[in-house]
């Protein structure tokens, strides 16, 4: 049955600008990276993102290879969107990227007009759309000049297959290069994508001031360390875990002081009333040039509980300087 949305979604959510464009995007957003492939349980899937929707979550982040196989996110996305939400299009923010492997031959990975103009395309076909809101370049490839990356995005943007240009993963120097040639090419970028945690701190090296100098809006992806900063791994590494389903996360990244750090720093959430996940996105949140948080959830329990994050993003300074102390050895 098609799914009849919450009358209240956008009563609990607050919405910021994105950098200097007039894209308003949630402070919450939600990844597609793991947990709606072909492999995953489509019911849990429509369920996860139906309770985002429901609860004002309008930006979706796909990219060309999510699955897995890859592809099969996209595909599950698009068959989602048709059957629940065709009629709420124009409330939702749908982006993808283009960049990493995807196919055989030389034209599947990498930057070039070449990948990225396929790709796109062939995203548009599984995802069922006409255009994406925001298509990013998933990655600076050394391989191909930047400028050659760029003017495809320009050209995507202007041939209507994407609303907005966004860059993942772009150093500072090679971000500052597109952030001048998008704008004068009357495309200017609107967001910037990039892991940042309590645990990855390498943003705060240049991306993110270089994101907010240029007004850029900042998107934090995998904001609680795929898992590590929440409850699931405090008491032992449950069967279903990621850490048991996914190369990228591995038993070597949880080592016994680790696990320590993070079990005292889920006691001083406990302190502020907060679960670890939800302080650990409330830190991200209460910096402004971070405009939104990119998490993934495997239930709606944990959406639920990842949304009360909202409730309190402020940190005393005594506070902040507590956490670090906790975790700041195990960041990188
Ligand atoms: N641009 C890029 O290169 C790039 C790279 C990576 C990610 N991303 C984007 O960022 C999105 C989010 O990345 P991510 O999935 O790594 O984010 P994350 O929010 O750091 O991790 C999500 C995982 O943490 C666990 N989790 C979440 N909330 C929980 C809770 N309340 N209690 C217990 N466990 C909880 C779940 O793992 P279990 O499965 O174990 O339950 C969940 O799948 C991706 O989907 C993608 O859109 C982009």
């Amino acid at each position: 049955m098609t799914h009849k949305p919450a009358s209240d979604r956008y009563e609990h959510m607050p919405y910021i600008a994105s950098g200097d464009s007039g894209l308003k995007i949630p402070r919450i957003s939600m990844g597609l990276w793991h947990n709606f492939g072909e492999a995953d349980n489509p019911i849990k899937a429509r369920e996860i993102l139906l309770h985002a929707f429901d609860r004002g979550v309008t930006y979706f982040d796909l990219a060309n290879n999510y699955g897995p196989p890859p592809g099969s996110a996209e595909t599950f996305f698009g068959a989602f969107l048709k059957q629940d939400l065709s009629k709420h299009r124009d409330e939702l923010l749908i982006a993808t990227k283009a960049g990493h492997a995807m196919w055989e031959g030389p034209y599947g990975d990498g930057s070039s007009r070449k990948n990225l103009m396929a790709s796109l395309n062939q995203s548009l076909k599984r995802l069922q759309l006409d255009y994406v809101d925001i298509f990013y370049s998933h990655r600076y490839d050394t391989e191909t000049p930047l400028e050659e990356t760029l003017q495809a995005l320009v050209d995507i943007v202007r041939s209507g297959k994407a609303l907005y240009i966004g860059l993942s993963k772009y150093p500072p120097k090679q971000a500052t290069e597109a952030y001048a040639f998008l704008r004068s090419n009357g495309c200017p970028c609107v967001i910037q994508q990039d892991r940042y945690s309590l645990l990855s701190r390498k943003v705060e090296q240049g991306v993110l001031d270089t994101a907010a100098e240029n007004g850029v809006g900042f998107c934090a992806f995998s904001p609680l360390a795929q898992g590590l900063l929440t409850d699931r791994y405090l008491d032992g590494i449950p069967a279903d875990a990621r850490m048991n389903k996914s190369p990228f996360l591995k038993q070597t990244d949880l080592s016994k002081e680790k696990l320590h750090a993070l079990q005292q720093l889920s006691q001083h959430a406990a302190q502020r009333g907060q679960k670890l996940s939800q302080m650990a996105l409330a830190w991200l949140l209460h910096d402004a040039r971070v405009s939104t948080v990119l998490i993934g959830s495997s239930s709606v329990q944990q959406l639920s509980e990842n949304l009360h994050c909202l409730e309190n993003t402020h940190f005393e300074a005594e506070e902040l300087n507590r956490i670090h102390q906790i975790i700041d050895p195990f960041a990188v």
